[in-house]
């Protein structure tokens, strides 16, 4: 039955997990704001046209995985497949350059690709992103990164290797393209179709098609690294120079192209169990692109469900709260009332409580008060509702302490 399932390639995050990605979410924001970066939100779908523009026609992402459709009003729009063309539409719409510069952002968003769901690889995910406008030095591509790394690290993933990369400038990239070309040429025939039409226009994205067979005849290309001028090579001299400076080891990788248009100089991907977690960039012309001034601009975009599955494979603990602290088991009609009565109150003081809305047994109560891991429990009954008092049982110790039913929020510390 298609209305009892999910669509292929989509999660529903339930009760019992949603915890963790609050925990994640929490790091994230804790980090960022340690960082000096501030949270944008923008819309989940945009005009189609930013995407093409921005991401790039020749890409996977645009002519291949984008959930494309025209609203009722005949205009096409586009559920966001990436943060990074939204944050940079936003940044010339609203003028984003009056801000002191570097304008350092961050967003937890959905995003949308239709892709060949497997491991790892979903249609809707999640990612974190942080994007800076306005510095053109290599230390804020290094900044960048280490946000991400110590993100990482402080979640537990430990296990991460941060590989490098510059794809260049425009000018030296038409070079290179030349190069790529000419090795590519007497190859042509036995490209897929997609990269023969990549060939003319932007051959670099031959490098990251999925297809083995294009992988098997792309081996052996020239180097990108070869072909950067003294700018751009200077600028990754510099960045290397940034991160050992701030303690970050990382790889050069000359097979990290990215698979996104927009970038220019620096690229990196954040790998850990086989898997890109995190991949980012300097995308200094993507602003000009789409209609504003020339601007410098670094980011990274990291998967939310591929950290989980990393975090979950290599045993990393994250802290759970139990889902309430104090549960009170009545017993009787009065004391059903007076419970609720009670948990109202202690709810706005801030004190987190629950009580039975089934007419559970005392043991029955008492079960689901452990199977929600409360610190906390309190037997009221009618001899607990005649004195005023009740005991309160520490549920990991077995503790047992008195407390006025009018005063239990002190107990509390509220
Ligand atoms: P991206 O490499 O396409 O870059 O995506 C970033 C991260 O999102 C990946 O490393 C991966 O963890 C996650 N991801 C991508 N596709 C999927 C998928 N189908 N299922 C699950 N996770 C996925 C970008 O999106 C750029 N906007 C990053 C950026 C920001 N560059 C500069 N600023």
């Amino acid at each position: 039955m298609l209305i009892t399932k999910a669509p292929k390639g989509t999660q529903d995050l339930l009760p019992s997990d949603s915890w963790k990605w609050q925990y994640l979410e929490k790091s994230f924001d804790e980090i960022c704001r340690v960082f000096g970066y501030r949270q944008i939100r923008f819309p989940t779908f945009e005009h189609t046209e930013l995407f093409l523009r921005g991401v790039g026609d020749t890409t996977d992402i645009v002519q291949k995985q984008m959930y494309t459709f025209n609203d009722k009003g005949g205009r096409s729009v586009t559920l966001r497949p990436e943060g990074t063309a939204s944050v940079a539409r936003s940044y010339v719409e609203n003028s984003l350059f009056q801000y002191p510069l570097p304008l350092k952002m961050y967003y937890t968003v959905p995003c949308f690709r239709y892709e060949k769901s497997q491991k790892g690889r979903l249609r809707e995910f999640h990612q974190f992103g942080v994007e800076a406008f306005g510095a053109t030095g290599p230390e804020i591509d290094a900044e960048v990164t280490s946000l991400a790394v110590a993100f990482l690290k402080s979640v537990g993933l430990d296990d991460i290797e941060v590989s490098i990369n510059s794809i260049g400038c425009p000018e030296c990239r038409a070079k290179y393209n030349e190069a790529l070309k000419e090795f590519l040429r007497p190859k042509l025939d036995g490209l897929c179709d997609t990269c023969k039409s990549r060939f003319e226009r932007n051959p670099l994205r031959i490098l990251d098609c999925k297809s083995e067979e294009c992988n098997r005849i792309c081996s052996g290309a020239p180097r990108l690294l070869d072909y950067i001028c003294d700018d751009c090579r200077q600028h990754f001299e510099g960045y290397k120079k940034s991160l050992e400076n701030l303690g970050i080891s990382y790889k050069v990788d000359d097979s990290v192209v990215r698979g996104l248009d927009y970038y220019t100089k620096t690229v990196f991907e954040i790998i850990s169990g086989g898997f890109a977690v995190c991949g980012g960039g300097r995308y200094d012309g993507l602003i000009e692109e789409i209609g504003g001034d020339s601007t410098p601009a670094v980011g990274f975009g990291l998967g939310i469900e591929r950290l989980l599955l990393r975090l979950q494979e290599s045993g990393a603990k994250m802290p759970q709260k139990p889902v309430i602290d104090f549960y009170i088991v009545s017993m009787g009609e009065a004391a059903y009332k007076r419970a609720q009565e009670m948990a109202y109150k202690l709810r706005q003081k801030g004190v987190s409580c629950d009580v039975d809305f089934m007419h559970r047994s005392l043991k029955a109560q008492m079960k689901y008060a452990d199977k929600l891991g409360a610190t906390y429990t309190m037997v009221l009954g009618e001899d607990e509702i005649a004195s005023g008092k009740g005991r309160i049982k520490n549920m990991a110790t077995g503790e047992q302490n008195e407390v006025s039913l009018e005063e239990l929020h002190s107990f509390f510390g509220r």
